[in-house]
């Protein structure tokens, strides 16, 4: 999400080799239809109130045979009341609004859009991701939330 207009897909350059450098609505991206092997949605779905517009998009956008990967905090960390954070590029630390999505809504979301899921996977918070905070921030952040789940990817296909 940004000030800058986003660059409709009628005038974008082919991506292959290249990044887009562009802010869109995900849930409303204005690219081509079935244009892209790959979707993925990155720590993103909670922030949404409406996860059946992204799972539509994405699969929107995506060939017939194509993936869509999304990854994201999990629900039960958020439950928790444990905000997101992320640190933009100016290094301002922000935090937005959270929604809480169960499994069970991103599967009815992605099943309605025609997806089919093909693997989740749930990670949990170990001594590895700790030491690595450790180092990052120079705290053990999520150290009290050893052994707890707290983000999942699903990949999904389009038929
Ligand atoms: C936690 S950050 C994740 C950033 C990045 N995707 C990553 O994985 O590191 C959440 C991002 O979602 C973006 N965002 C929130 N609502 C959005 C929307 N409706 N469409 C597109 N991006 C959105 C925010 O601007 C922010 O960059």
């Amino acid at each position: 999400m940004g000030s800058t207009p986003p660059r409709r897909c009628s005038t974008a350059p082919p991506l292959k080799g290249s990044t887009i450098d562009w802010s869109v609505d995900a849930a409303a991206t204005g690219l081509v239809d079935e244009r892209y092997n790959l979707a993925i949605s990155s720590f993103l779905a909670c922030h949404l109130a409406d996860l059946g517009k992204l799972y539509v998009e994405a699969a929107r956008l995506t060939r017939p045979s194509g993936k869509v990967v999304l990854v994201d905090y999990h629900p039960f960390m958020l439950l928790k009341g444990v905000p997101t954070h992320f640190t933009a590029p100016t290094g301002e630390a922000i935090a937005i609004a959270n929604v809480v999505h169960l499994f069970g809504d991103h599967v009815a979301a992605g099943c309605a859009a025609g997806l089919t899921l093909l693997e989740l996977r749930e990670q949990l918070v170990d001594a590895e991701w700790i030491r690595e905070n450790q180092r990052l921030f120079g705290e053990p952040r999520l150290a009290g939330h050893l052994g707890h789940p707290v983000s999942f990817a699903m990949v999904w296909a389009r038929a």
